[in-house]
């Protein structure tokens, strides 16, 4: 091993947020067409907890491994071939390209290709939410559901990291919304434009159904998912 110079958290054996050690490392080198990032802020996803906590689902590395899908950062060094990106340059990008995670190090290696720039001023901690979120929530909305203005929209775990980013969107895109979430988020809900449903306490069908005079919604966003839940969004 070389100088060490790179400090990772891993998780070493699965559990709570207890289980994440700091691992020292050399300094990643990047290959042709990627950049060394050195990270400023790493986003938290619901797949960082259910990677961390549970060993056997499907998909799920074995341990140990890093968590981080999202990261903002400074540009530290070029790999070959790059021209798009710049030293120093301020950049946001998911490591979805890497496997799994990656992004709870102090540097790590990204496909240039990847990254976006980010603009001066914005907190890093407040642009990595945009990374997973948004995109997940725009690629669902608009390249899978291709939704319409006017339309209606049905987003359970609407106070969630993604459902908060579809409601967002949801605004821009002047769709009718509606969104399930526990009692103590409907106020969130409804400041971000949508009528909130209790799904703890009430049956959502039959409140949409209520709300929308029988007429049903055009889309439904259904990230809890099992065959009933999803039997019931349909
Ligand atoms: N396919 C992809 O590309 C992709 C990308 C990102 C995320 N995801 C998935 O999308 C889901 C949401 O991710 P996230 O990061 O937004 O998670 P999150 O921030 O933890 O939010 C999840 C929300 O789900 C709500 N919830 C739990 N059970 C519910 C139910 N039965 N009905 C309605 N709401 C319920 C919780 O709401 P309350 O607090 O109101 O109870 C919570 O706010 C996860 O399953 C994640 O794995 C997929």
């Amino acid at each position: 091993m070389g100088q060490v110079t790179n400090h990772r958290a891993v998780v070493s054996e699965h559990g709570g947020p207890e289980v994440l050690r700091l691992v020292e490392d050399d300094l990643p080198e990047p290959k042709v067409g990627e950049v060394r990032v050195r990270v400023q802020a790493a986003g938290v996803s619901a797949f960082d907890l259910i990677y961390r906590r549970w060993p056997h689902l499907p998909g799920s590395p074995k341990v140990p491994f890093t968590l981080g899908e999202d990261v903002v950062g400074i540009v530290d060094k070029l790999g070959e071939g790059v021209t798009a990106l710049e030293l120093g340059q301020t950049v946001a990008g998911g490591t979805w390209s890497r496997g799994i995670g990656g992004g709870y190090a102090e540097y790590l290696c990204l496909s240039a290709s990847e990254l976006v720039p980010v603009p001066a001023g914005i907190d890093p901690a407040e642009a990595v939410c945009l990374v997973v979120n948004y995109l997940t929530a725009h690629l669902h909305m608009h390249r899978i559901g291709e939704v319409r203005a006017g339309e209606r929209m049905l987003v359970h775990g609407a106070a969630g990291g993604v459902g908060t980013a579809l409601l967002q969107l949801g605004a821009l895109s002047d769709l009718e919304m509606y969104g399930t979430a526990s009692s103590s988020q409907q106020e969130l809900v409804t400041e971000l434009g949508a009528i909130p449903i209790d799904y703890r306490n009430q049956d959502f069908r039959e409140r949409i159904g209520y709300l929308t005079g029988g007429e049903g919604v055009d889309i439904v966003i259904d990230p809890v998912g099992g065959a009933m839940h999803l039997w019931h969004s349909y």
